[in-house]
């Protein structure tokens, strides 16, 4: 499938086959394609929480609106950032770029977010807005379907996964074999609607 298809086709679905098992290698996929997402600073500072424990995914499903995504799909992802990571060996992101390189990046990573909690907080959630899209085209790609989701007690969850101090949630992304297409998109805005040209007006 090629990427506009991929885009055209993925939609938001509801209803999963919870007897699919994805298996190693699709997951491994999946997973090691998102990561090539774009992070700013090449920082990627997304963590993916893979919840395979039944048990886990009914507690989350209970705070999370009783969605049924949570416990049906084959792969449920809680997609969490890590709000420090540009502090945390940052070295690590740029080891195979030139010494020049290196030599401006790492003095600019400490200026663009020290002491800037809000900074911080926007780029874990760009980070994990365009990560999750990646996670849920590629499925697309492998004939999977999929939903991103915010609809669940994000301070609940944080509890049931041990989220450390300096982590956030943005979102889930759940995956599997849709058993019912969602119905036709609801609403879609124009061009006319979105596309600001220059400038908005006065
Ligand atoms: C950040 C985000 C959170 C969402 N949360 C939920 C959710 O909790 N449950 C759900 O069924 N759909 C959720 N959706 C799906 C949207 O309702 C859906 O993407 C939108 O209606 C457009 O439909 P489409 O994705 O099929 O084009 C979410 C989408 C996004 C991007």
């Amino acid at each position: 499938m090629n990427t506009i298809d991929a885009i055209q086709s993925r939609r938001a679905v509801k209803q999963f086959d919870v007897d699919h098992r994805m298996t190693a290698e699709e997951v491994e996929r999946i997973l090691s394609l998102a990561i090539l997402s774009p992070t700013a600073f090449n920082l990627q500072n997304w963590r993916f929480v893979v919840v395979n424990d039944p048990e886990l995914r009914k507690k989350i499903r209970a705070v999370s609106w009783d969605q049924s995504q949570v416990t049906d799909t084959s792969l449920f992802v809680i997609l969490c950032a890590d709000l420090k990571a540009w502090d945390k060996g940052p070295g690590r992101y740029w080891a195979n770029a030139p010494q020049e390189v290196q030599d401006f990046m790492l003095p600019a990573i400490d200026a663009y977010y020290r002491d800037k909690p809000q900074v911080q907080r926007d780029e874990a959630m760009r980070s994990c807005g365009i990560v999750a899209q990646t996670l849920m085209l590629v499925a697309r790609s492998m004939g999977y379907e999929s939903c991103p989701m915010d609809g669940f007690d994000f301070e609940k969850v944080g509890e049931l996964i041990n989220l450390p101090d300096d982590h956030v949630i943005a979102m889930y992304v759940a995956i599997g074999k849709g058993t019912k297409e969602p119905w036709p998109r609801p609403g879609q805005l124009g061009l006319d609607d979105v596309v600001i040209k220059n400038s908005f007006a006065q």
